[in-house]
């Protein structure tokens, strides 16, 4: 090798190397490209700045002294450049990965909402209803004594009181127990029978273990007009429960007390799950209840002025969170009000 020059393949001059270098490390695009020119200059066996280096080995004196100098400065410029441009390589790198669109991945699917199971039959309940000439009647939850206890005949500390373990609140008022109110509020508002409505809603009791939860839903059906008897009331519920449940449902109604209807019955249903055969879910009985229900008591009618001589009527109250677990086959009612959306997702009408 010639003292000054460079190797094989070497330039003479180190500020054309220098050149040379700054226009590869230029037109570097990616990390592999940078790796290449590192290689390339700084390359512990074939490097470009290591052959410059190995020609020192062949200097002596001042000559070597320079030439020394000049072949470090060399390395410091490649040395720093290279490490300027890999953070940049890399930071470009970052971006254009962040933006890059893999095609080959599937689609994300939207999360598609779904009905909650008393959602589904609250709505099947006002089609059976409205379509049977019904209006759909509403009311607050938050009453008085007179709506919810009052009004529907609920003798003052009368111990029917304690059966509906009420939730008070301040000012004397008290979360609805039943819809029954809204039975009050319509007769009241309406000028005259007929009245022909079901309300859906929130109702609140204290109570809470497996087949009870402080809140849960009703729905009230009151009908009042001349004439209404025991026997409009059976084929009301016959009608409604087989379009629920299956055409086959037999209904049984059994002696039971409410104060707002004279007489009063217990409500059940042929078991959903053994047409009445007996089942573990009816407790082998064949029969479900599912409903209170009874023809308007005369008082109630008169205290909400209408004419007990002239017109009758019927009411009932349903539970619609039993009725939905039987539909859906849930078996705890806390399922219903966990909101885990793998059981909304699950069911559908
Ligand atoms: N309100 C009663 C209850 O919640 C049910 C009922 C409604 C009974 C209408 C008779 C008539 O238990």
């Amino acid at each position: 090798m010639a003292a000054g020059g460079g190797g094989e393949g070497v330039a003479a001059s180190l500020s054309e190397e220098r050149a040379l270098f700054d226009r590869e490390l230029e037109a570097v695009g990616s990390r592999a490209q940078w790796e290449e020119v590192r290689l390339r200059w700084l390359g512990k066996k074939r490097g470009r700045v290591r052959q410059h280096l190995q020609t020192l080995r062949d200097l002596e004196g001042e000559g070597r002294k320079v030439w020394g100098r000049e072949v470090n400065e060399l390395k410091r410029h490649v040395e720093a450049a290279l490490a300027r441009r890999e953070a940049a390589v890399k930071a470009l790198e970052a971006s254009a990965s962040s933006l890059a669109v893999d095609v080959t991945l599937p689609g994300r699917r939207p999360a598609v909402g779904a009905l909650h199971p008393v959602s589904i039959v609250t709505q099947e309940i006002v089609e059976i209803f409205t379509a049977m000439g019904y209006s759909v009647a509403e009311g607050p939850e938050i009453e008085d004594d007179y709506h919810n206890f009052g009004a529907l005949n609920f003798p003052p500390d009368h111990p029917a009181r304690d059966t509906q373990d009420t939730f008070f609140i301040a000012g004397g008022r008290l979360l609805r127990t039943h819809t029954s109110p809204v039975q009050i509020r319509t007769m009241l508002e309406r000028e005259a029978p007929p009245i022909r409505i079901i309300c859906p809603g929130r109702v609140y009791r204290n109570d809470n273990d497996l087949r009870h939860s402080p809140m849960f839903h009703q729905v009230e059906c009151l009908v009042v007009d001349k004439g209404v008897t025991l026997g409009h009331l059976k084929g009301t519920l016959e009608a409604f429960v087989r379009k629920l449940f299956r055409p086959d449902t037999g209904v049984r109604l059994r002696p039971s007390f409410f104060p707002f209807t004279e007489p009063s019955a217990e409500v059940d249903i042929t078991c959903p799950f053994c047409s009445g055969g007996g089942c573990r879910t009816c407790s082998e009985t064949g029969w479900m209840e599912i409903l209170g229900a009874g023809m308007v008591d005369p008082r109630v009618l008169a205290g909400c002025g209408i004419d007990p001589a002239v017109y009758s009527g019927f009411a009932f109250g349903l539970g619609l969170d039993r009725v939905a677990m039987i539909r859906f086959d849930i078996p705890n009612i806390r399922l219903l009000f966990d909101n885990d959306q793998r059981l909304v997702g699950q069911v559908r009408g």
